[in-house]
């Protein structure tokens, strides 16, 4: 018979709070001999091999001195872009219009949606991201393509059909009932169907017309349980084209606002140059922010002021932004997140990277009571990370004096090589490579 039953053994790290809002001492739990049970896809137990005893007829897989902790979660990208990443030298509008658009209109060919879906999550999981929030294209087949191939892996993952019906390609506009008609087709076909979830998602105020935003707004309040992702505030032009689409907004918070697009379960990508009108108005709805540092400076949009809005009550998730981030990595992501805190005088413990790169992540989502933490309880969602994984690093790590240092030089140097294994639903998953 084969056992359901799998234990985990390595250094073990889990969260108990938020250090960044609670500090560091108490927020985290770490076993240098630690062990982790899973029993049908969920984590049962964690803690020191020395105190847990290992369940009879479980299927043991030693990890030696490897930090196992909960998968990584990207809290914003676009899987269509997979095939464009690291275009040159442009900024948002012109990088939209000259690389993105063309590649996004050849999503309605399910057959190249499927294959680019396969490419994406193929690297995703080759770099440790157990759980992606996607932008689709304007076709449904490009969520469809991104929903069957998750489904086909068991993975919990969530995405939308990105509705656009102004300054974009002709073959890429749909329009605001359009809009509305297949977005709730996909919520009907999709939405919380296994592990995956619907996201409403407009692309940003400059490609969706007053209208279709408020059509948007609409079929929201019809499915209140799906979250809304969109752009703000990413770049400085893009704001000031905003300002003369929208003459009688606030700001550009206010032209989502105006049509039902804010709430608790608005994830707001970017989030650079906000005013203090909305950040507050975000503070007080409860709304999420998905940080892209790698995206922020590759695009050239601006230094996110992460502590700033934490210290607010923000929730932040990270985000590799594909393909305006550089990077499939949340290694990567990490790492230029600390870079973005050092521009800023401020820079990031290891553990605030970690902990916005699982829990942080995962309770933008709504999802922290599923995903993002190496608990009991949890689904058995994991990356397992060799600290040693190249000779810099490993000579940088036998140094380290704790686990923070023996951790940050794979946080700022590490790739997939670091990622020894990835598990979903307590499964191991069988890298390409
Ligand atoms: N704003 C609107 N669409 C996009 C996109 O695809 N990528 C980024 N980085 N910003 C956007
Ligand atoms: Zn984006």
């Amino acid at each position: 018979m084969i056992s359901q039953t799998k234990v985990l053994l390595g250094q073990t790290l889990s969260f108990n709070d938020n250090p960044l809002v609670n500090g560091l001492k108490n927020s985290y739990s770490h076993e240098t001999n630690g062990m982790v049970v899973i029993k049908d896809g969920i984590i049962t137990d964690v803690g020191s091999s020395d105190t847990i005893h290992s369940p009879k007829n479980a299927t043991i897989v030693d990890y030696g001195q490897d930090l196992i902790l909960a998968g990584f979660i990207d809290s914003h990208l676009h899987y269509p872009q997979t095939a464009i990443i690291s275009s040159w030298g442009r900024r948002l509008i012109d990088w939209l219009n000259e690389y993105t658009f063309p590649e996004e209109e050849r999503f309605f060919d399910h057959d190249y949606a499927i294959e680019i879906a396969n490419r994406y999550f193929d690297i995703a999981l080759s770099n440790g991201v157990t759980t992606s929030v996607s932008y689709g294209t304007t076709h449904p087949e490009s969520v469809n393509a991104f929903f069957s191939v998750a489904k086909a892996r068991g993975l919990r993952a969530l995405t939308g059909k990105t509705c656009m019906d102004r300054n974009a390609p002709e073959n890429l506009m749909d329009n605001a009932l359009l809009a509305y008609e297949q977005s709730k087709a996909l919520i009907q076909k999709w939405h919380k169907v296994d592990r995956l979830e619907y996201v409403i998602t407009p692309r940003f105020a400059p490609t969706s017309s007053p209208e279709q935003l408020l059509a948007l707004g609409a079929l929201w309040k019809e499915y209140p349980d799906c979250l809304m992702q969109t752009h703000i505030s990413e770049q400085i032009e893009e704001i000031e084209w905003v300002k003369k689409l929208f003459p009688q907004a606030k700001d550009y918070l206010d032209t989502y606002e105006a049509s039902g697009l804010i709430g608790s379960r608005s994830l707001f990508g970017h989030a650079i140059h906000l005013n203090e009108r909305e950040i507050s108005r975000l503070t007080e709805i409860g709304s999420s922010i998905a940080h892209c540092p790698t995206s922020n400076t590759f695009i050239g949009s601006g230094l996110f002021d992460l502590s700033g809005l934490s210290d607010k009550g923000l929730n932040i998730g990270l985000a590799t932004d594909i393909g305006g981030g550089s990077s499939f990595s949340m290694l990567r992501v990490m790492a230029a997140a600390y870079e973005i805190g050092q521009l800023r005088g401020d820079p990031m413990h290891p553990a605030h990277l970690l902990w916005l790169s699982t829990c942080g992540s995962a309770k933008a989502l709504h999802l922290n009571h599923k995903i993002g933490n190496l608990v009991p309880g949890m689904e058995a969602d994991i990356v397992v990370l060799d600290l040693k994984s190249t000779p810099e690093i490993k000579q940088r790590a036998e140094r380290s004096n704790d686990i923070w240092d023996l951790i940050f030089p794979t946080i700022m140097m590490g790739d997939d090589r670091a990622v020894r294994d990835t598990w979903i639903a307590g499964e191991k998953w069988g890298l390409i490579n």
